[in-house]
């Protein structure tokens, strides 16, 4: 049980950890059923905030039954594997439906069942900038990602796509493009903080129910930053201790949009601006920054 950092592997060009890549066959035959909702994010762009409000909104807002065991166990991530713990695919197996999915993978990557089946799916997309200082922050404190080296450095990385899943730019663009065919509901991170209940209303809409307003407030009330980030079941602190080091950063570290601001020099938001335009030419992809 130790915390080496390793380098990341890769899966059709994709850079991904070589844990996952190992057992990645499992991921490739993963069998969705009809009544899985998927959870699709590139990573740190509120999949946890997203997944309590799926899980809130299942349980009728009740977060006693919410708070029955840690996030990462109530919505599996589905491409996880580490050896000593039990993976993605093979916690799913055990889940009676209706089951909650996470993935980060890009689209090209997803097990072909859940087109096949039609699941649902919740896609959420968060400013680029914001991403970066996230994932930054989350290499330092979750040993299992390669040394990030300097915030600079990093950034150059992030940019080239040479972080776990790849490219921020194609993942979205790729989402994005999908939801045309498919049920997938596309959320973003800044409409969330901007406006919960407006964000909220809309969840329980696409998942076809219907919630009292007292519920609704108890859901907004039980997601919200403040009091995810001291509950025990979604802050984190129930992973074991040699993969994240909340004491480096705290998994519940800011959540707010805008902090790129920042980390952000003057130089490096130039750059990063002109290499945007580029990548983002000729998609209608739209964030707030
Ligand atoms: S992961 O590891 O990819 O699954 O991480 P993910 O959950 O996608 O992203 C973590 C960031 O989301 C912030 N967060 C929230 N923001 C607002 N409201 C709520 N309730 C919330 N819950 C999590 C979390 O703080 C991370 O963002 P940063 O900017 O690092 O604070």
């Amino acid at each position: 049980e130790n915390a080496q950092r390793q380098e990341l592997g890769s899966i059709h060009g994709i850079p991904l950890y070589s844990y996952f890549v190992e057992k990645w066959a499992q991921v490739d035959a993963f069998q969705a059923r009809p009544d899985d909702l998927l959870i699709s994010t590139y990573p740190k762009s509120g999949t946890t905030w997203i997944s309590e409000i799926v899980d809130m909104i299942y349980n009728d807002g009740d977060e006693e039954k919410c708070k029955r065991d840690a996030i990462f166990n109530r919505v599996p991530f589905m491409e996880m594997s580490c050896p000593g713990l039990i993976s993605g695919t093979e916690q799913l197996a055990t889940l009676p439906s209706a089951r909650i999915v996470k993935t980060h993978l890009p689209v090209q990557l997803l097990p072909v069942s859940f087109w096949e089946q039609d699941c649902k799916m919740i896609y959420v997309a968060r400013n680029a900038k914001d991403v970066a200082v996230s994932y930054y922050h989350f290499y330092l404190m979750a040993k299992m990602h390669p040394d990030p080296g300097t915030w600079n450095e990093f950034l150059q990385t992030f940019m080239a796509g040479e972080v776990a899943y790849g490219s921020w730019y194609d993942h979205v663009k790729g989402w994005w493009e999908k939801k045309k065919d498919y049920r997938i509901l596309f959320l973003f991170y800044e409409d969330m903080k901007e406006d919960p209940k407006r964000e909220t209303e809309k969840v329980i809409k696409f998942l076809g129910k219907e919630l009292k307003k007292e519920v609704v407030d108890k859901i907004l009330h039980h997601t919200s930053f403040q009091e995810m980030k001291k509950n025990p079941t979604t802050n984190y602190e129930m992973m074991p201790t040699w993969a994240m080091d909340h004491s480096v950063s705290p998994f519940m570290r800011k959540g707010m949009s805008g902090d790129w601001k920042n980390f952000f020099t003057v130089a490096q938001n130039e750059i990063f601006d002109a290499h945007y335009e580029e990548q983002m030419k000729g998609s209608t992809f739209r964030c707030q920054m």
